[in-house]
């Protein structure tokens, strides 16, 4: 059983305490798919106001679903569609404050209102995407970014 002391008093304290929860989770653990699950849970478990948390994995040219947690969802997405795919093609975090108002949003859960989505490279390989969605419009700040990135950062390296 893992037990976490997650505390947020704010939010530079709850991304240091979720990536130390990340190091723990995975650093005996080769297998990026279990990696992804842990990340996707633990994500799910601690940041409020989701409804969707998960994974999609670079695989023959397009995004396709990983582990995740929330509604059944889209399957393939191909480069530079949607959130994700443009976070893939771009290489590049999307912060996005109202997804009605992006131009080739893909609605996978009607309840979405916005997205943060965090590309996640092994140096110059684009190995897939976080992809993070919220019922609550604007739900994702700066730092909500940067705390994922830094948490990618560190999943890039236990990802096989
Ligand atoms: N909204 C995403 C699709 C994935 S789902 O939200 C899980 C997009 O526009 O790429």
């Amino acid at each position: 059983m893992y037990q976490f002391d997650i505390t947020a008093t704010d939010k530079a304290a709850l991304y240091a305490d979720l990536r130390s929860a990340l190091d723990a989770l995975t650093a005996d653990e080769a297998d990026a798919i279990a990696n992804m699950a842990n990340a996707a849970a633990l994500l799910w478990e601690y940041l409020p106001d989701l409804n969707w948390a998960g994974f999609y994995r670079m695989a023959g040219g397009e995004l396709v679903l990983g582990p995740f947690q929330g509604k059944a969802a889209c399957i393939r997405i191909p480069l530079g569609k949607g959130v994700c795919g443009t976070a893939a093609a771009t290489r590049e975090t999307q912060l996005v404050e109202d997804v009605h108002a992006f131009p080739g949003h893909i609605a996978c859960d009607a309840a979405s209102r916005s997205e943060l989505v965090v590309p996640i490279l092994d140096g110059e390989r684009l190995i897939g995407v976080l992809d993070l969605d919220s019922p609550v419009p604007a739900r994702f700040t700066p730092d909500d970014a940067a705390g994922c990135e830094a948490l990618m950062e560190l999943l890039a390296s236990r990802l096989g």
